[in-house]
């Protein structure tokens, strides 16, 4: 009696709430169709729409991020980011306009203002380096013996890998590389070598014979050779040109031991930059490109254990059985762990950067690097720069 008397407005009920298991009863009715098709333009407008809304770009749009752009590179000009591409970047973006290319225009525009906000953010991470440096070198002075360079880095940090060794701090004053500096200065003042003159002439990068602070600037760029150099390249320069030794002569090979002119003279000479501030300038772009180039090999894994030098010191409280690894994140660590020449308990002798540095491709399987090669000197490069601002302890003891 319901149906009969209320048949169409049932229907229609069951159309407008759509309910599924209802419809496929329901008899058509002639409106339905003219409906359905409704529906299905509305859809096929959206689809058509949403692309046009999201994808397209429009002119407007292209030419609000080419101001952008020109904004942000006035803005990275002043910050005194020279040498840039982004000026062409932008007439690219500007040039495919009048053919209505909005989209790659716009791509122009974004690319070219990521370049300048990169680049602004680089040199201002440099800025705050040098800032760093400067600042530690006027806080820290000048000379301070080794054993109280590293008592004031444990008072300030408490760190495990620096006070790992009462025994060592212990021996420090009476340390075997005292003995092999003071052979080191008579050395270095010794007339020597073909032409009989002593080394008092080398300039290690704050002049002719002037050593306290050079060995925390180094590695550094000299004009003289062109070349990034770090104190043994150096070393080796001065050994050849102002002395006149032979390349192939013992004094210039011979480069492990305590008893040879290379880490007597090497031990002298950074022994005088104790508790002086790592600082190496980063001015010359081959001092920033070694730097980098460093960067990327401290992080790059590879060798049949697969290890980078991150992989063990990027953390801190990292041990190799009894050993607590240094943590390069943390400048008050990382400064102990480069301070070389340093006297290996292990060995019985006095070891140099370029030897540590070859015993860490050693420990990671990895083929070792040619002493005084550039990536050697990248190397040393990047860790020096990673404990900029913290005092050296020179000569330091290891384990
Ligand atoms: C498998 C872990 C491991 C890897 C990888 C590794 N090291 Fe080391 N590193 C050590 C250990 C262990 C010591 C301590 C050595 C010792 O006491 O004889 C050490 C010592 C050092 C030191 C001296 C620390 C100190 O106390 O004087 C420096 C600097 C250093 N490594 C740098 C590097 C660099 C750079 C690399 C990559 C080229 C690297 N290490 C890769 C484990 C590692």
């Amino acid at each position: 009696m319901l149906r009969k008397l209320l048949p169409i407005p049932l229907r229609s009920l069951h159309q407008v709430s759509g309910h599924a298991a209802n419809q496929h009863q329901q008899p058509r009715l002639p409106g339905g169709r003219a409906r359905r098709l409704g529906r299905v333009s509305l859809a096929l407008l959206l689809v058509a729409l949403i692309p046009l809304t999201v994808w397209a770009t429009t002119r407007e749009e292209a030419e609000t991020a080419i101001a952008e752009a020109k904004q942000t590179r006035e803005e990275a000009i002043a910050a005194g980011v020279t040498d840039s591409p982004t000026n062409e970047m932008i007439e690219q973006a500007e040039s495919v306009l009048p053919s209505r290319q909005y989209t790659r225009a716009l791509q122009y525009a974004v690319w070219a203002r990521r370049q300048d906000a990169m680049a602004m953010e680089l040199l201002a991470q440099q800025e705050e380096r040098k800032a760093v440096g400067d600042a530690a070198k006027a806080a820290v002075g000048n000379y301070q013996e080794p054993l109280d360079v590293l008592e004031g880095l444990i008072a300030r940090t408490q760190s495990e890998y620096l006070s790992q060794s009462d025994q060592n701090l212990m021996m420090m004053p009476d340390s075997p590389a005292l003995w092999t500096a003071a052979d080191g200065e008579d050395l270095f003042k010794e007339p020597r070598g073909p032409n009989n003159v002593s080394l008092e002439e080398c300039d290690f990068g704050k002049g002719p014979g002037v050593l306290e602070g050079a060995y925390v600037e180094l590695p550094r760029y000299f004009e003289d050779t062109g070349k990034v150099m770090d104190l043994e390249t150096r070393l080796v320069h001065c050994m050849i040109t102002l002395q006149g030794f032979a390349p192939d002569d013992p004094a210039i090979t011979k480069r492990h031991g305590s008893n040879t002119d290379h880490m007597k003279l090497q031990t002298y000479i950074a022994s005088l930059s104790s508790g002086f501030a790592w600082n190496p300038p980063m001015d010359h772009p081959l001092e920033k490109a070694l730097r980098d180039a460093g960067e990327v090999m401290f992080y790059r894994r590879a060798g049949k254990a697969d290890f980078a030098c991150s992989t063990c010191h990027a953390e801190s409280g990292k041990r190799i059985r009894a050993s607590v690894l240094p943590n390069k994140n943390i400048p008050e660590e990382w400064t102990k762990a480069i301070s070389w020449p340093a006297f290996r308990v292990g060995h019985d002798h006095v070891r140099s950067s370029q030897h540590r540095l070859r015993g860490c491709y050693w420990q990671m399987r990895q083929a070792s690097p040619v002493a005084g090669s550039d990536a050697s000197i990248a190397m040393l490069s990047y860790w020096t720069d990673a404990a900029r601002g913290q005092p050296a302890i020179l000569s330091d003891m290891k384990r």
